[in-house]
């Protein structure tokens, strides 16, 4: 037994899940006319509405001293402190400080990294208004009109899904692109309609090395280069990177480089220079709305009380049912087509973060940890997969967000958009009963045996959990305030399994075994270094790719 299955609360927990599943959120809600306010929980015009979960009081009670019992306030304390809590890269892990609007220091061995912090955030501001007045001119004395950035994972996700978010505030004369696949597709798809002297390119990678991103930009700068002469590059190229000597070795001059440090995860550098794109597209003063909606939620994260903190409890929740009612997934159902790639950033956000099976000290754990995360934007979902949610034989909890308020109003569209996200989360917490089914049948003249064979296909059970997160319209500050709300999400649970939620070392073995194979791809001698299938493929490709 790990130190985490032994404790109290978990064991309280073990035992009370067997009561709980039995409870249906018929019978919680019909109990309780209270269950809306008891359990949820609002910061500004955020609103968290956790009812339609499977738990009781008990539940939540149980879960909140789990939190306590694992420390979480703790391993909190200590990434706020600089602690270098990511063990396996002996890192600190202080997203938090490149949204630290406060006046207080974050110091990392004894200095303060916030001179360094507002350091890089000036220069973005400055190069951002100098290529958006139009002062920045390429290699020809145009303007740029159109941003191409290459990078991939964190160096993709985040500034992508972040542009795609805040689309009504971008301008239409500053378009930004997003090249991260090796695949060429993409950036001969993306290029084929850019003008090589319009165009800048920010390069963006933590470590400078990413064979795909390196490959990208290798390509894009032959592209441009084919066009307007190598001198072209330090009008066209910008880079992001923690890695100077690897960026001035692929000739881009250290001046047009916007650092950041060891101590960003990727998947947590959005608030880094890797969200120049970002301040490109919508404007440096966007950019900072959207850093002080996320100080806001970390400082809600850091002083809320545990029963009245947003990040907890959705970190609990999520616990709940991974590890005391069996989800293996969690969905994440935006009805805000803004957020069309939300789910697709915190795929990286969550998995890669989570999706560890040794304890801290290396120990395996002896309990599921990081759930699937999935998920499109509302209604699109509603006609593809959600007959799964509804009827299938997975228990799948959803989080659903929406604003209040559209963006780009028209008509009735909004309306129709936040009723569906009601009807659906009624849908699946309540479902139709079979006499219910019944009578609508008999109402339809149905009865006998057509009814009797129709009633099982058309029964809902209901009892499926959803999480309601409403705010009034997605403003840059109440974007920053979501991300922030599930990456700290993301931490709690990482804290209970006991897990180090910041290093990815699943991701290397693909790597090196991709370097080994590409000469093996590109040569003609028989391929006898792998496994029989392995082998076989790289045979076949060749064989396939021969004149
Ligand atoms: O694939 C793993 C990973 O290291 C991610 O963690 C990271 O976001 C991505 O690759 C890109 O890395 P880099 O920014 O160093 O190019």
């Amino acid at each position: 037994m790990t130190t985490l299955t032994a404790l109290p609360a978990w064991q309280a927990l073990q035992a009370h899940s067997a009561a709980v599943r039995s409870l249906h959120l018929r019978e919680l809600f019909a109990q309780d006319p209270e269950r809306f306010n008891r359990f949820s929980i609002r910061l500004g015009d955020l609103l968290l509405d956790y009812s339609k979960h499977r738990i009781t009081a008990e539940t939540m009670m149980l879960l909140l001293d789990l939190a306590r019992q694992a420390d979480v306030e703790g391993w909190r304390n200590r990434m706020f402190a600089g602690e270098k809590i990511n063990t396996t890269e002996n890192r600190a892990v202080l997203h938090v400080a490149l949204r630290n609007r406060s006046d207080q220091p974050i110091m990392v061995d004894g200095a303060d990294v916030m001179p360094g912090v507002m350091a890089v955030l000036e220069r973005m501001r400055q190069f951002s208004e100098r290529v958006r007045s139009g002062e920045w001119r390429g290699a020809t004395g145009e303007i740029m009109t159109d941003v191409v950035n290459i990078g991939i994972g964190g160096s993709d996700l985040g500034p992508l899904m972040v542009c795609e978010a805040l689309k009504p505030y971008q301008r239409t004369d500053l378009r930004p692109h997003f090249v991260s696949n090796v695949d060429a597709a993409h950036l001969t798809h993306t290029l084929a309609h850019l003008d090589p002297a319009r165009t800048l390119f920010i390069v963006a990678s933590k470590t400078f090395t990413t064979q795909e991103t390196m490959t990208n930009a290798a390509s894009a700068r032959v592209w441009l280069t084919g066009a307007l002469g190598e001198e072209a590059v330090a009008k066209h190229f910008v880079a992001v990177s923690t890695n100077a000597a690897e960026v001035a070795r692929f000739g881009i001059d250290t001046a047009n480089m916007f650092e950041f440090w060891d101590w960003v995860g990727g998947r947590y550098s959005v608030w880094s220079a890797v969200g120049l794109p970002i301040v490109l597209a919508v404007g440096f003063d966007r950019f900072r709305e959207l850093l002080e909606g996320a100080h806001e939620m970390d400082r809600h994260f850091r002083t809320a009380p545990l029963d009245q903190n947003l990040p907890v409890i959705m970190g609990l929740l999520g616990i709940w049912y991974r590890n005391f009612l069996g989800a293996s997934s969690l969905a994440l159902l935006p009805y805000d087509q803004h957020l069309h790639r939300f789910a697709a950033y915190f795929q990286q956000g969550d998995m890669e973060s989570n999706g560890k099976s040794v304890q801290r000290d290396g120990s395996r754990v002896d309990y599921a940890t990081g759930p699937i995360i999935w998920g499109e934007p509302g209604t699109n979902g509603q006609h593809a997969f959600f007959q799964l949610l509804h009827q299938g034989t997975e228990l799948i909890p959803a989080d659903f967000l929406a604003a209040a308020e559209s963006q780009t109003p028209l008509g009735d569209h909004h309306e129709k958009l936040l009723a569906n996200f009601l009807a659906q989360t009624e849908a699946l917490a309540f479902g139709k009963t079979e006499s219910e089914v019944k009578a609508e049948l008999q109402k339809r003249g149905l009865s006998g045996e057509a009814r009797e064979a129709l009633v099982p296909h058309r029964i809902f059970e209901g009892n499926r959990p959803t999480t309601s997160i409403l705010y009034r319209k997605l403003t840059p500050h109440r974007l920053g305030s979501l991300i922030a709300l599930y990456e700290h999400k993301i931490f709690v649970q990482g804290a209970i399994w006991g897990i180090n939620s910041f290093d990815q070392w699943g991701v290397e073995l693909g790597k090196e075994l991709a370097s080994r194979i590409l000469p093996e791809l590109q040569s003609d001698k028989p391929v006898t270094s792998h496994d029989s299938s392995t082998n076989g493929l790289i045979e076949y490709i060749r064989h396939l790719r021969q004149p």
